[in-house]
């Protein structure tokens, strides 16, 4: 989805920047427009850079008229593409000429052309929030549905103290989801989240791994994070880019693992087992490089660490979900089933990884959810990001039931 961020003149403009990186961090593509005396406080630059679009500033000549037409109706292009215009902060000034409809540069005569969703987060000095031209202005813009994030108390820049600082940028971004109807169904819990393989040493330069990319773990941390999660991922080594997310913990072995699981685990309200953990590990260590001629015609093997078992044996808070992923080639529901039943879930993700689509280091997924009470959901070929979005949905829903069960 696609957000224009106008940015007016005043000091808060600074605050601005980082609120182009918490709408990113909500998959949001973020275009920003700058009026004027925006200019005097930020330069362009600093929008460009963080926004990786050029930022659109003049309605004629420089960056936005040069005499070709595409520059030259480029605020009808912006907005028609957008799904939502937010201006942070809004000024007096432009939220004058908005509810007059004023459209005297780039940023005003996009108020008028766009049909997305607007949303204001107004900022300055007391007197001028408390001034009733100012007040009449935002209750004509309230009345033809523009949302407004109204200013908290404090101190002001301007030496003096009252309403007119800029809302927490929390807010706004909560107000531009809500706008787009971006679900925030998440937010206040802490999933943790496992993704990739594991590694076990044969000796100090081999291992025994598995085929596992960790894409659809790092979709869970991804989509469960977008969704207002804090986000706990413990990832085996991978070469994908982990999304950003509360803390990120990276480990090697399937012990590793564990070990870093049972340190987060109390904290979390929903545990998502997405790594390809190792079933069985070198039963011996050899320190060095075994030699190519003495190397072992016969490999012992031992049972590495089941995380999963293990958390269902330690599992005491109550409420605390826990999903798995049963990974097979064979027999696929029946085996996800028994995994279910001998684990204790509260759902498994039941991956056929014998097909060339899905599982293993491929961006889709066919998965079937299963749940303890024998419902199955099976699901089509998606991306993983979208796998990972309906078990949430499921996630969202369970945890729905389990707080208004706890409060009757
Ligand atoms: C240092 C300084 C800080 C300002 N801070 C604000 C402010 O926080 N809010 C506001 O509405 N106007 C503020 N102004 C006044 C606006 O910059 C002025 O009204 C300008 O015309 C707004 O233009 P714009 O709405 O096109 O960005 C400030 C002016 C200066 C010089």
């Amino acid at each position: 989805m696609r957000v224009a961020l106008g940015v007016s003149g005043g000091i808060a403009a600074y605050k601005a920047a980082e609120l182009v990186r918490l709408l990113q961090d909500k998959g949001l593509d973020v275009q920003v427009v700058m009026t004027r005396s925006a200019r005097e406080f930020v330069t362009p630059l600093t929008f460009a850079t963080l926004s990786g679009h050029k930022v659109s500033t003049e309605m004629f000549g420089g960056e936005a008229g040069g005499g070709n037409i595409e520059s030259a109706v480029e605020h009808i292009a912006v907005a028609q593409s957008i799904d939502a215009l937010v201006i942070a902060p809004a000024t007096a000034n432009v939220l004058a000429k908005m509810a007059h409809g004023v459209a005297d540069d780039f940023l005003t005569t996009l108020c008028l052309a766009t049909q997305a969703p607007a949303i204001v987060a107004p900022a300055m000095n007391v007197n001028m929030w408390e001034h009733a031209a100012t007040r009449e202005n935002l209750e004509t813009l309230r009345r033809r549905g523009v949302r407004v994030v109204n200013p908290d108390e404090g101190y002001l820049a301007c030496g003096m103290t009252g309403a007119g600082r800029l809302a927490s940028l929390e807010s706004i971004v909560q107000a531009v989801c809500k706008a787009l109807g971006l679900r925030e169904d998440l937010s206040g819990e802490t999933i943790l989240v496992t993704a990739g393989p594991t590694q076990e040493p044969i000796d100090s330069v081999r291992y025994l791994s598995n085929r596992s990319s960790g894409k659809m773990g790092y979709a869970f941390a991804e989509a469960a994070r977008r969704r207002g999660a804090r986000v706990v991922l413990i990832s085996g080594p991978t070469s994908a880019e982990p999304p950003s997310v509360h803390t990120l913990e990276r480990v090697r072995t399937a012990g590793e693992m564990a070990e870093a699981v049972f340190r987060h685990v109390d904290s979390a309200d929903v545990i998502i087992m997405a790594a390809a953990v190792a079933d069985f590990r070198p039963a011996n260590h050899h320190d060095g490089k075994i030699k190519k001629l003495a190397g072992p015609q016969i490999m012992n093997l031992e049972p590495a660490v089941d995380i999963l078992a293990e958390l269902s044996r330690r599992r005491r808070r109550t409420g605390q979900m826990v999903v798995g992923f049963a990974a097979e080639t064979d027999n696929l529901i029946e085996n996800a089933a028994a995994k279910l039943r001998a684990k204790r879930l509260d759902m498994v993700v039941a991956n056929d990884v014998s097909r060339a689509d899905a599982g293993f280091d491929v961006d889709t997924n066919v998965v079937t959810l299963l749940f303890p009470d024998g419902r199955t959901i099976p699901l089509e070929k998606m991306r993983k990001f979208e796998v990972a979005n309906r078990v949430l949905d499921q996630v969202a829903e369970l945890r729905r039931l389990a707080a208004s069960a706890a409060q009757q």
